[in-house]
């Protein structure tokens, strides 16, 4: 049955060669008339984008200050620093060059000069909503996140080592501006680890146990194919032009919404259990998320084996016959291997990273503690099954089903 929803995406896309000279008339049609340009650690510099977006606004009289030097998993103090310099300027819009990183940190320095009465961290603390935002626009350099088109903003206290995220559709882009020449430059390993993000973020809504439609179906699995496909094509041939567009594209439509509709707004407890991954150890968010998808699989297959079925046949292609629980795990296996075609990690040991049983104890805890409460749809998770799942992380080349209790019905809504 199809739940009931809201689609809202009013980011205007401007997609394809030469976009980025769009930008000055965009920025202007935005009303903006001190930005703020908001940038990583050097590759917009290198590409020379980074100096078409200054003169573009250069050319339409608009004053801009930067703020550069954003690091992956973006941090809040960089957010504070953007806040200052924002009112200074008296900055009244956000234009974000780069990753996932530098548009999450002008989302966040957006909220931060909207409301100056307030530390922007509440939202990500959850102690408080936002009322306000200033408007952001991007100029995406890497196909990952999504942020360019989501409502999504991601930062991490590196004081506390939490990695926590904030929704509102206040902050979802203005425009974005995105031509796939742009990400020729991404290391390999950026590339890939985009490609898994932007599949993880159509799979947490795909596995659920709450709603569905045909067509929501048929875009998700369509959109996992395409990726696939053009992951395996810019891994043997990066300068691939088409392979990086169709990609990009994906990167936007996996996150906007759109492969939710009709669903109950999906799991998402694989980006959960990321999250502390990424808040205490640092990791590339894609990578980690490879990581840790087969282990939280095996683990919730069994309660949502007609989702886990369907992806196995639609999108893995399984063809063997078998019960359910067999093809559901063929399916999570040939995953595995696609990752590890691509050079992803499928374990903990792979992704580099070897948490001690304390560790693992206190990402469960900081996880459920971001929760809220004991969630998924997949199947709920607690405490206890997070433990498990990162145990289960660790190694890899077994089935690694162990600690999973049989199944339940906790995570059902239909
Ligand atoms: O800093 P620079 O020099 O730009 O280098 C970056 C960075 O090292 C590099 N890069 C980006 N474009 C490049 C390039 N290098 C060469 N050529 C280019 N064209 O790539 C590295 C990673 O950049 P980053 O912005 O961190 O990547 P990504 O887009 O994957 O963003 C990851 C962040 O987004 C969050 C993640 O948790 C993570 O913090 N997420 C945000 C979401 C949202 N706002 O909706 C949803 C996601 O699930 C995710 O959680
Ligand atoms: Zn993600």
């Amino acid at each position: 049955m199809a739940y009931s929803f809201e689609f809202y995406s009013p980011t205007k896309v401007m997609f394809g060669k030469d976009a980025e000279s769009k930008i000055g008339k965009e920025a202007k049609a935005c009303g903006a008339s001190s930005v703020m340009v908001v940038y990583g650690g050097g590759s917009a510099a290198r590409s020379g984008l980074l100096e078409k977006v200054k003169n573009a606004l250069g050319a339409e009289g608009i004053a801009f200050c930067e703020l550069g030097g954003v690091v992956p998993n973006p941090q809040l103090d960089k957010v504070y620093e953007g806040i200052r310099i924002g009112r200074e300027r008296r900055v009244d819009f956000l234009l974000a060059v780069g990753g996932g990183s530098a548009i999450d940190t002008a989302k966040a320095v957006a909220y931060g000069l909207a409301e100056p009465e307030h530390d922007v961290w509440e939202l990500f603390a959850h102690t408080r909503t936002a009322k306000r935002c200033l408007p952001v626009g991007c100029v995406p350099t890497i196909a990952a996140a999504g942020s360019e088109t989501s409502k999504g903003c991601v930062i991490t206290n590196e004081r506390t080592g939490e990695k926590r995220a904030y929704d509102d559709n206040l902050a979802r882009p203005k425009f974005a501006v995105m031509n796939p020449e742009y990400t020729k430059t991404l290391p390999d390993y950026q590339t890939e680890s985009g490609c898994v993000d932007i599949m993880m973020h159509t799979m947490e809504r795909y596995f659920t146990n709450g709603g569905n439609m045909e067509l929501t179906d048929a875009l998700a699995e369509g959109l996992l194919r395409t990726v696939m496909k053009n992951a395996v094509r810019l891994h043997h041939n990066p300068g691939d032009y088409d392979a990086r567009a169709e990609i990009m594209w994906a990167g936007s439509l996996a996150h906007n919404d759109l492969t939710g509709c009709g669903n109950d707004g999906g799991d998402f407890m694989s980006h959960k259990l990321e999250h502390e991954l990424g808040g205490m150890f640092d990791v590339t968010h894609g990578a980690g998320l490879a990581a840790i998808w087969p282990s939280w699989a095996r683990y919730v297959c069994r309660d949502c084996l007609p989702r886990f079925v369907r992806y196995a046949r639609n999108v893995m292609g399984v063809t063997a016959e078998g019960t359910e629980e067999e093809i559901a795990l063929a399916g999570i296996r040939a995953m595995e291997e696609f990752y590890r075609g691509i050079g992803m990690p499928v374990s903990l040991e792979e992704l580099g990273v070897r948490p001690t049983d304390e560790q693992i104890e206190e990402m469960a805890e900081r996880c459920l503690a971001a929760s809220g409460a004991r969630t998924g749809s997949a199947r709920k998770l607690d405490k206890a099954d997070m433990v498990r799942i990162y145990a289960n992380a660790r190694g890899s080349g077994q089935d690694r089903r162990e600690g999973a209790p049989a199944a339940n019905t906790a995570g059902s809504t239909q």
